[in-house]
């Protein structure tokens, strides 16, 4: 069964609810979240970031992805995430991914539109298609630093012409999310007139949210019970991350938050077990919570049951 592009499942999905982009990066967390969809019949992007391609090999994730549909029958996009240059993109391409990110959204408007055009052109000669970023998120990770002072939100106008000049498939946008644990101070609040606005410009287009954990708080209290020491942080709240997917938001980014459960569950494991050295002892309701918390975001978040 090969893998299967986004195009199809942001058409059906446009304006009712939006497709889960689940970041991997191991079997246990691939098998988690497979088996979440299975059960949700529910359709599936896995996303990998460069940091993952080389922390795993692109080889390894290709082969355990084959494997979670054969296992499973489901389809699933393959979908490399804040791609930062040609070559990655290309290199994601050749490789059998489904689609690809590129994430200009550092460079100037211009450059941005130059990069994203070329990446369109290879990719979509290759049957793949491509996500573009338009204004920046505040957030903390691996590849993506940004200040949040430098934070700005897409300009409704300038996403008009960069579509319409790059040719992308979706338009990830910047309305209030931010990457990573460590989020705003505050709840975060989403600028819905901003994402009307976009999508009243933009009419049937996919649009995409990064940035979309919402840090929910009894898994950052399950660290610290257990030895944690992460500080309260506000992600987005879920409703209005439900919401958005009613509003053009086709394909919602979830990372945070399975990293949380999962890690909640592995302190949990050896506060109660510290004998244990069994990778299976730990790994197995690791995954078992990675599970559980696809399911609730597939289920309450992204509103994608029975849409497989
Ligand atoms: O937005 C980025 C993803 O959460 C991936 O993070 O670069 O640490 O793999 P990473
Ligand atoms: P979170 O850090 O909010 O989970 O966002 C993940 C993401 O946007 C991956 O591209
Ligand atoms: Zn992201």
């Amino acid at each position: 069964m090969p893998l299967v592009s986004s195009g199809e499942m942001f058409k059906k999905a446009y304006g009712k609810y939006a497709v889960g982009a689940f970041n991997v990066n191991n079997m246990e967390i691939i098998q988690g979240i497979v088996d979440a969809a299975k059960e949700e019949q529910a359709p599936l992007i896995l996303q990998v970031s460069a940091g993952a391609r080389k922390y795993a090999k692109h080889i390894y994730l290709i082969k355990l992805i084959e494997a979670a549909m054969e296992d499973t029958g489901l389809s699933i996009c393959l979908h490399l995430d804040h791609g930062e240059d040609f070559e990655i993109c290309k290199a994601c391409v050749d490789g059998g991914f489904t689609s690809v990110m590129i994430d200009g959204s550092k460079f100037p408007f211009e450059e941005n539109i130059a990069l994203t055009a070329k990446v369109v052109e290879y990719a979509h000669a290759h049957g793949v298609s491509v996500e573009g970023e338009l204004g920046r998120l505040a957030g903390v990770e691996d590849a993506v630093k940004v200040n949040a002072k430098d934070a700005t939100y897409t300009d409704p106008d300038q996403a008009v012409e960069f579509v319409k000049r790059t040719k992308v498939d979706s338009l990830a946008i910047a309305i209030g999310t931010s990457h990573g644990a460590y989020k705003f101070k505050g709840e975060a609040q989403l600028d819905f007139e901003r994402l009307k606005k976009i999508a009243g410009l933009l009419p049937e287009f996919p649009l995409v949210l990064h940035g979309a954990s919402t840090v929910l708080p009894e898994f950052v209290a399950k660290c610290n019970e257990y030895g944690g020491k992460l500080s309260d942080a506000k992600g987005v709240p879920e409703e209005m991350l439900k919401q958005a997917g009613t509003m053009g938001v086709c394909k919602i980014n979830i990372d945070t938050d399975l990293r949380l459960a999962m890690t909640a569950s592995i302190r949990e494991h050896f506060a109660k077990n510290p004998s244990d050295f069994d990778p299976r002892q730990y790994l197995k309701p690791a995954r078992e919570a990675v599970k559980n918390m696809v399911k609730h975001k597939l289920r309450s978040v992204l509103n994608c049951s029975n849409q497989a």
